[in-house]
């Protein structure tokens, strides 16, 4: 089998990572930079540490700080407008997803303002492909939560203001992704559990989409899986052990890339329906939506959702049957989900009702598209059910 791999950025790692930003800076000639970010990570105190060497080696930046949750478009293009008026040659992503995805759109709009209507037009054979980033101004990324991978993925998940809809705006690459699980320290409990099965779900699907998978993203999914099932429940009792952070990143890390190559599938799809019509928050959509999907790709590829199930920690006869690899991984990852927290729909506050009024914005997903089997509207149907049912 060939298959094609690239990674999105060079990927400066591990804890203390960010206080050698000043020197990578100076290393790509950069003399000036914008900071995107949001006001709760400047109040956190998250902007100051990572920025830290900035300070200390008298580089100026001004900070952009209005990024908000699912990126939408008048934050991109405020961020880009500031950077050009601003005469940067570097801007830098401070924050969760959000606010990468933000930067990432935000780079490519700093030398062509294209309008949001060209930016947002639905791709067609003559439409033009994304504008280019400027190359004089650098693109540097740095998370400070655990769980979408955006610094690893060539897409930004952005959306449109004016009909709340999301896009994907596809980059060439950035030229630095900065993963320090230092500034993952304080993130609480409840943001920890949710945002790590994000990673458990971007490994889980990452390993089941049969068309792209590939040896590398494959091992990239394990490793993954056997980090998360490992570290979560260590964060949930103590969110400062700086080693289980570390391996949280990395697992992230793995996971990101291993789903730039392979892309996500069933879960994510329905997530993204319960995130656009109830905004639910995505990493709980997605854990939620994780079991009854495995469940039913065991009909079509048994063996992976076996391997899943074995790196979560189920003990699974090699020679068990499909409906035997169903039960045990689902208990597993459903006993994980209960183990850090993860909410159920009726804690949330849903009915069942409401759970199954999804039906036909799930259906439209481009990501259900990508599951191992054509999901019928019976299938989804029954999926949505237990959801609600399965998981109390
Ligand atoms: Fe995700």
């Amino acid at each position: 089998m060939v298959s094609f791999h690239k990674q999105f950025a060079p990927l400066l790692f591990g804890a203390g990572a960010s206080g050698q930003l000043a020197a990578q800076l100076k290393m790509m000639g950069c003399k000036k930079a914008i900071a995107v970010t949001d006001k709760g990570v400047i109040a956190a105190g998250v902007l100051d540490k990572a920025l830290a060497s900035l300070k200390a080696e008298g580089i100026p930046y001004v900070v952009y700080d209005g990024c908000l949750p699912d990126a939408p478009d008048t934050c991109f293009y405020a961020a880009a407008d500031m950077a050009r008026s601003e005469g940067v040659d570097a801007m830098i992503a401070v924050g969760g997803g959000s606010n990468i995805d933000s930067a990432k759109a935000a780079s490519i709009l700093i030398k062509d303002r294209t309008p949001r209507e060209v930016l947002f037009a639905p791709p067609g054979p003559d439409s033009p492909p994304p504008p280019p980033r400027r190359p004089d101004v650098k693109l540097i990324l740095i998370p400070t939560t655990c769980g979408t991978g955006s610094e690893e993925t060539a897409v930004a998940v952005v959306s449109d203001s004016k009909t709340a809809l999301k896009h994907g705006i596809f980059l060439e690459g950035a030229d630095l992704s900065v993963v320090d699980p230092e500034l993952t320290l304080g993130l609480p409990p409840g943001l920890t559990a949710s945002t790590g099965m994000d990673v458990v779900c971007h490994a889980c699907e990452a390993y089941t989409t049969t068309s792209r998978k590939n040896p590398i993203s494959d091992q990239r999914a394990h490793t993954a899986l056997r980090l998360a099932a490992k570290n979560l429940p260590l964060l949930i009792k103590d969110g400062t052990n700086l080693e289980a952070r570390t391996s949280m990143s990395l697992a992230c890390t793995w996971a990101g890339m291993a789903f730039n190559d392979s892309m996500n599938n069933l879960a994510h799809g329905i997530a993204h329906a319960f995130g656009s019509k109830s905004h639910l928050a995505h990493g709980i959509a997605c854990a939620l939506a994780e079991p009854p999907s495995l469940e039913l790709f065991v009909n079509v590829v048994p063996e992976l959702v076996r391997d899943i199930g074995v790196d979560l920690g189920a003990d699974i006869p090699e020679n068990a049957a499909p409906a035997e690899i169903a039960r045990l991984t689902g208990e597993r990852l459903r006993g994980f989900m209960r183990e850090i927290g993860i909410p159920s729909f009726e804690k949330l506050g849903y009915t069942r009702e409401q759970v199954m009024d999804h039906l036909d914005a799930a259906m439209q997903e481009f990501q259900v598209k990508l599951a191992p089997l054509e999901v019928t509207r019976e299938q989804m149907e029954t999926l949505l059910a237990s959801m609600y049912d399965d998981y109390r």
